[in-house]
């Protein structure tokens, strides 16, 4: 295991929605189970729940501003993602219900330390809402996956995957629901690893 720099983790965390697993690694931190600091939060969607999660917390939290797509960053939005980060000390990326493609100027800015987490076991079903296509394929488990992140859809390394069955009844919520339950222990066992250094 390789021991990493002094001091607590700074992480950066970047949300497009109600935040809970930000929220289930912030606990973590707050517990004093995760020697990590959210140094900052930013957010594509101003009134998404993360940017008020991060707010009531004290952790700086910054909008996005996307004017020409819906899907990724232009390059000069996120070369200035990418500063504000660096700017707030951050080490680790961490995608929590990031909604759009990260792109060249995030993952050279950030090398091996821009992660995400899933809802599926990677390679099934990337792309959207991936509780509701397992459950259209008929699958009998599916689960959540934290990877590195490189410039495919939900194509990099796997770190970390936890399995859920697809039960007789199960809706899109229900499942999407005992997804998330994993999700809030896989992702903040993951960031672990990087604080340990087990993650080089
Ligand atoms: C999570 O289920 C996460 O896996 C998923 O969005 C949800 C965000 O929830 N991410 C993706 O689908 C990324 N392709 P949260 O805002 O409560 O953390």
């Amino acid at each position: 295991m390789i021991p990493r720099a002094m001091g607590r983790l700074k992480i950066g965390v970047l949300g497009s929605g109600k935040g809970s697993n930000f929220r289930a690694i912030l606990s973590e931190i707050q517990a004093g189970r995760l020697d990590a600091e959210a140094a900052l939060v930013m957010s594509d969607v101003e009134g998404a729940g993360i940017l008020d999660l991060a707010r009531a917390a004290g952790i700086p939290a910054q909008v996005i501003r996307e004017p020409k797509f819906r899907t990724k960053l232009s390059p000069e939005v996120e070369a200035d993602v990418v500063e504000r980060l660096r700017d707030a000390g951050v080490e680790l990326v961490v995608l929590a219900g990031y909604m759009r493609m990260v792109k060249a100027p995030l993952l050279e800015g950030f090398p091996r330390r821009v992660i995400n987490i899933h809802p599926s076991l990677l390679p099934a079903f990337p792309g959207l809402e991936s509780w509701r296509q397992a459950l259209e394929a008929g699958a009998e488990k599916t689960g959540c996956t934290v990877h590195f992140v490189d410039s495919g859809m939900d194509t990099g390394e796997i770190i970390a995957q936890a399995e859920v069955p697809v039960l007789p009844g199960d809706t899109a919520e229900s499942l999407h629901a005992r997804i998330q339950v994993e999700e809030h222990k896989l992702y903040p066992s993951v960031v672990a690893r990087f604080v340990s250094g087990e993650l080089p």
